[in-house]
């Protein structure tokens, strides 16, 4: 099916009424943060519009979905069904609408983040969190930032996550602790190269 974001525009204020602020707002974002960071901006507007598009599916309609489009579920994705809707979602995108991987690894990948994330799937991920209805400490903080320093936003974006799991002491997926590893790791090796080039080694 050929995706027609007029009608999907519809769809979302129809069927995803409850959501659909968050969702507009975050095609908001995702457009900002492309244009800002040279990804395709048409590209981030789609993976914004699609991302939440199974947010209001039942466990079981979920989990039929995981089955119909053979999404491979761990332990982990199984103790935060919450998740699921990501990967349902991006097989919407596969499957339903025919789009690239990267607009789907995006969509996949935008609640839990994972190890080397891509351009596209940064800007979702970001955007999600930091669109113009979200409100929490920092939240401005974090817009100035992902103008600034799109991975430092993301470190913070991650950890911020990371502690609000914490404090509700609920678990938190390790791809996430993956991806915040990865990303300090990379600070990590930016730094070592530039501290030994000071020093005359490298
Ligand atoms: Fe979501
Ligand atoms: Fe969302």
């Amino acid at each position: 099916m050929t995706l027609d974001l007029e009608r999907l525009r519809v769809y979302i204020g129809e069927k995803l009424s409850r959501r659909s602020a968050h969702i507009f707002g975050c095609e908001q974002t995702a457009v900002l943060l492309a244009e800002r960071w040279g990804a395709d901006a048409e590209k981030a507007r789609i993976a914004a519009l699609l991302h939440d598009i199974t947010k209001y599916y039942s466990l079981d309609e979920q989990l039929k979905l995981v089955e119909k489009y053979s999404i491979m579920l761990n332990q982990d994705d199984l103790d935060s069904p919450q998740v699921l809707h990501a990967y349902t979602a991006a097989g919407v995108a596969r499957y339903v609408f025919g789009l690239d991987e990267e607009i789907v690894g995006a969509i996949y990948w935008h609640t839990t983040g994972h190890a080397n994330m891509h351009l596209l799937e940064k800007i979702l991920y970001l955007a999600d969190m930091l669109e113009p209805g979200r409100n929490f400490p920092d939240v401005e903080l974090l817009r100035r930032k992902m103008m600034d320093d799109l991975d430092a936003a993301l470190v913070d974006a991650l950890a911020s996550t990371v502690a609000f799991n914490l404090h509700k002491k609920v678990l938190i997926h390790p791809v996430t602790i993956e991806a915040y590893n990865d990303l300090l790791r990379s600070g990590c090796r930016k730094y070592q190269t530039e501290h030994l080039t000071h020093m005359g080694q490298a």
